[in-house]
């Protein structure tokens, strides 16, 4: 069940996805972690953000609707926080990275460093404070904030970009260039619902993230298409992941890793669940390990 993603070594290629599990220590109370190679905390920002009012939360029949909005106390609060329970919790918790621009995500990520997290993740689904748009739209702007993180700490970081990133293989290229060691593919798309009784957006903010099964072709389109056109880039797979074989298809796409996210909602125990599945997998198809998966779709 080994993998790597650059200079990372994990033990399982699940990887608890940013938001989904809170900060970690939360969710590590009620799951069992053991099935997963690390967990990403949710997203923080240099300052506290108080995020959207409710409602941020909705169900689509199909997967979900979000607008958390990144409501988070701010790297210094966290770090505290994390400090007191990092030592007690049985998989390596990985920050996630967020702000409005290039000086606050190195900010942040020294912030995380601090609290002793052994990798980074930049979250670069989010709007730049200068032109409102998301830096993952914008391979230098991405590429500028990945430098400048790197060259603010000393562990791995890795770039999320969202699935709505117009040249996605610019950007990918972009962020690998300046130094990344894996690429997260990929957060929520853009979605929107809305009450037909109340005429109202089923979130308070409109449009918001759109997450679950639905997701999953979108994703492992952005996966498949990276990992055709940058050879060996260490991908973590994220959108709908729901069971084994979902986890096996991201990794014939070409992902190392694979990340569960709002399965987490319903299921907090997922993990185990998923990697008994992809055990049995494994078993179906002859295959003797995850590596021998990973890029493996032939063509037609
Ligand atoms: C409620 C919620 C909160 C999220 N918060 C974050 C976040 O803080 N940072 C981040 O990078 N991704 C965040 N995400 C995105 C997930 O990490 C994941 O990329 C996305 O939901 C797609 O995977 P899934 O379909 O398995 O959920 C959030 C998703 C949900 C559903």
């Amino acid at each position: 069940m080994r993998t790597r993603l650059g200079s990372l070594e994990l033990r399982s290629p699940l990887i608890a996805a940013s938001g989904t599990v809170g900060s970690v220590w939360e969710w590590a109370s009620v799951a069992d972690v053991s099935a997963y190679g690390a967990a990403v905390a949710k997203s923080v920002s240099a300052e506290p953000w108080s995020g959207q009012p409710a409602p941020r939360l909705a169900p689509t029949g199909v997967g979900m609707l979000n607008s958390i909005g990144i409501q988070n106390p701010g790297i210094h609060a966290w770090a505290q926080k994390m400090k007191g329970h990092r030592a007690a919790i049985d998989v390596p918790i990985w920050g996630s990275a967020v702000g409005g621009s290039v000086g606050e995500f190195a900010e942040v990520a020294k912030g995380l460093e601090g609290a002793g997290v052994p990798a980074i993740e930049v979250n670069l689904s989010c709007p730049n404070l200068e032109n409102g748009e998301m830096f993952s739209f914008d391979p230098a702007l991405s590429a500028g904030v990945v430098r400048e993180v790197i060259s603010s700490v000393t562990v791995p970081v890795g770039a999320k970009l969202s699935p709505n990133t117009p040249d996605l293989v610019e950007v990918a290229k972009g962020c690998m260039d300046a130094g990344a060691e894996f690429l997260t593919l990929t957060n929520s798309a853009l979605g929107f619902g809305l009450s037909i009784e109340s005429r109202r957006p089923l979130l308070s903010a409109g449009a918001g993230g759109y997450s679950g099964p639905g997701l999953k072709p979108i994703s492992l389109r952005c996966v498949f298409e990276v990992a055709r056109a940058l050879p060996g880039t260490p991908i973590v797979g994220c959108g709908g992941v729901a069971s084994g074989r979902d986890v096996v298809e991201y990794l014939m796409a070409g992902a190392s890793a694979v990340a569960l996210g709002t399965i987490h909602l319903a299921e907090p125990k997922a993990g185990v669940r998923i990697m008994r599945e992809l055990q049995r997998e494994l078993t179906r198809l002859g295959v003797g390990s995850v590596r021998e998966l990973i890029g493996s779709v032939e063509p037609w």
